[in-house]
């Protein structure tokens, strides 16, 4: 029988899903279909989450892009909502409770908590990835650490095409 893995233990559960990240896209060079597999992975891989994808910087705005969970707001205004507040500060941003975020954008009333880790290549933001939670303070800093390493493995992937 192969290990069971501490879900408590979240930096081996991020250790775990990078090394499947990198096996799921290693070889694949297409971009939308390797953003798809990184969303159901980390869906079905991390618990307590209604809704995990992506948004891609086109046009001086945020565009939906690949995601598990429920149909989502397809635009988003840069500087707008997590997600766009994310992207302008081109840093990861991490909500306990969406309702007391201004400019919150509600997509699921489900949602209550969230973390939106920019993805930036050359220097440049172009796009994040967006992990909704129902729990109220669901992620912490070993969620940040976690979603910036399976990040990194997405957008090393990609300078390898
Ligand atoms: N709540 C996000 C919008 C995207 S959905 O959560 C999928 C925000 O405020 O940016």
């Amino acid at each position: 029988m192969p290990p069971v893995l501490d879900v408590t233990d979240k930096p081996a559960r991020y250790r775990d899903l990078g090394r499947q990240l990198a096996a799921l896209i290693e070889s694949e060079p297409d971009a939308t279909a390797n953003a798809a597999n990184m969303a159901a992975l980390i869906y079905h891989g991390l618990p307590g989450l209604n809704w995990a994808g992506f948004y891609f910087a086109k046009g001086g705005e945020l565009v939906l892009g690949p995601f598990q969970g429920k149909p989502a707001c397809v635009r988003i205004a840069w500087g707008e909502g997590v997600c766009g507040t994310a992207a302008a500060r081109a840093t990861t941003v991490i909500v306990a409770d969406v309702h007391e975020f201004p400019g919150h954008i509600a997509c699921d009333p489900d949602s209550a908590a969230e973390l939106v880790v920019p993805l930036i290549e050359a220097g440049r933001v172009t796009g994040v990835l967006d992990l909704d939670s129902p729990e109220r303070g669901r992620f912490d800093d070993a969620d940040k650490e976690g979603c910036e390493l399976l990040v990194a493995v997405l957008l090393r992937s990609r300078r390898q095409d």
